[in-house]
């Protein structure tokens, strides 16, 4: 079995090593020639837990990358992985979908094989059967369901356990209509993922539950900041122990109640916008995912308004920032929190150093020399006025008396309860935690 995966970002590379070292010729292919070249030596373009070492095995085996796509002329399968940013209305852009779907449609004109075509991508209902079909048809010459196979196969991985969740998804979905191409997948993922629930259903659902299960982790994560700034006006309230017992109702569920300050990353902000857009489009008004957003949005004000009261005015003074990826054990800082807070930060002209394990990189290529980089945990809490974990991060668990004793003023906002159980000589600040009186 022959497969091609066309995008390597998080979900494209880790379904590339996964399958290779599940025996599968895999072809992982990309237009950036930089990133394949990169790819090539072994070296990932971002870090993601154990997926630089599977790459290696894969590299010495039958994994192969090009950004050359003539190759899926002679696959059995293909899996579109490529990104579907956000356009400034908050609808998503599909441009490097139509470039992509149309390159493998004039390669797939020729080839005597019947290809199936999953599209891994996140698109709103509606994006298969009135773009992408239409487009790989008119550029193949072929018809789908006939000659080729066009299924819709959202994926739920999340970073930092994308290699894990790329091996054993909670749910396999696969959307299109009842040919042999959708019973050929179907025994394609029972193999693979044996004793996981295959939803088999049409392309708009596919496309719907892609989004119903984001927003929903989105309202999950709202709902519990909301009730953790509530909490934090009751003296000694706990919104974790209160997160951990709603948890245990089996209607409820103990995951995505971390109260910290708001979504980001790569996917949930920017689902929520193009479902809010697509919700508007189709005629219903999305109060409540507006309300999850807006509570997303405040979250950030929160923070920059206890930094304010407990600083005064901002100006000179000296705040660090520990974490500045979306979340733990990720390099990536897409729509990063801990980002719009330094933005937020310059722009009252305080001065920022911040201190992530993994993000440093990234950030600098963000903010330059506008903010300070420090060497290390100890080292950026130098004069610091105030400290703010955005992000937890296991190894800011270390911090104790001798490294705050660094810190011109010790004063601490944590944003995750990271420190919540320790006795620490500093003015400490927790969200979702009710300040004793
Ligand atoms: C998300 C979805 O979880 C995944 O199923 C989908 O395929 C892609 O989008 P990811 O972007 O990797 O995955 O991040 P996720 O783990 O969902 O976290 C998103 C944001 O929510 C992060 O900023 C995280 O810190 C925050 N979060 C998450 C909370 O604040 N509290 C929680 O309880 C969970």
């Amino acid at each position: 079995m022959k497969v091609a995966i066309v995008g390597l970002g998080f979900v494209g590379l880790s379904l590339a090593v996964v399958l290779s070292a599940k025996g599968y010729d895999v072809f992982g292919i990309d237009v950036d020639v930089k990133k394949c070249n990169s790819i090539r030596k072994g070296i990932s373009p971002f870090f993601e837990p154990g997926l630089e070492k599977m790459l290696k095995n894969g590299l010495k085996k039958k994994l192969k990358i090009s950004d050359d796509f003539s190759v899926i002329k002679n696959v059995d399968m293909i899996f579109v992985t490529v990104g579907t940013p956000q356009s400034k209305s908050g609808a998503i852009d599909l441009s490097i979908m139509k470039n992509a779907i149309k390159t493998i449609g004039k390669i797939i004109r020729d080839s005597k094989k019947n290809q199936i075509i999953f599209i891994k991508s996140t698109v709103t209902p509606g994006s298969m059967e009135k773009i992408i079909l239409p487009i790989l048809e008119n550029t193949s010459k072929r018809k789908a369901g006939k000659d080729f196979g066009l299924i819709s196969n959202p994926e739920f991985l999340q970073e930092s356990s994308a290699i894990k969740d790329t091996e054993y998804p909670h749910a396999v979905v696969l959307g299109g209509y009842q040919t042999k191409f959708m019973n050929k997948a179907k025994k394609f993922f029972t193999k693979l993922h044996s004793n996981t629930p295959i939803i088999i259903t049409n392309h708009q659902t596919a496309e719907m539950i892609k989004y119903a299960n984001n927003s929903f982790l989105a309202t999950k994560i709202s709902f519990i900041n909301q009730l953790s700034n509530i909490c934090q006006k009751i003296p000694g309230a706990n919104v974790d122990d209160v997160a951990k017992t709603i948890g245990l109702d089996p209607r409820i569920g103990k995951l995505f109640l971390n109260a910290g300050p708001g979504y980001g990353g790569s996917c949930l902000p920017k689902d929520m916008r193009a479902l809010i857009n697509f919700s508007s489009s189709v005629g219903i008004e999305p109060s409540l995912l507006n309300a999850v957003e807006k509570t997303n949005e405040k979250q950030l004000e929160n923070i920059i308004f206890k930094i304010s009261k407990t600083l005064g005015k901002l100006k000179n003074k000296h705040i660090t920032i520990l974490g500045t990826s979306f979340k733990p054990d990720t390099d990536d800082i897409r729509d990063s929190i801990s980002i719009e807070v330094i933005k937020k930060l310059l722009k009252k002209e305080a001065k920022v150093k911040i201190f992530d394990p993994k993000a440093m990189e990234n950030t600098k290529n963000v903010f330059n020399d506008k903010i300070e980089y420090a060497k290390s945990l100890s080292d950026s809490l130098q004069k610091s006025e105030c400290v703010v974990i955005m992000v937890h991060w296991k190894e800011f668990e270390k911090l104790n008396n001798s490294l705050i004793s660094k810190m011109k003023k010790k004063f601490i906002i944590d944003c995750r309860r990271v420190l919540i159980n320790k006795e620490l000589d500093v003015k400490y600040y927790a969200i979702g935690i009710g300040e004793k009186l």
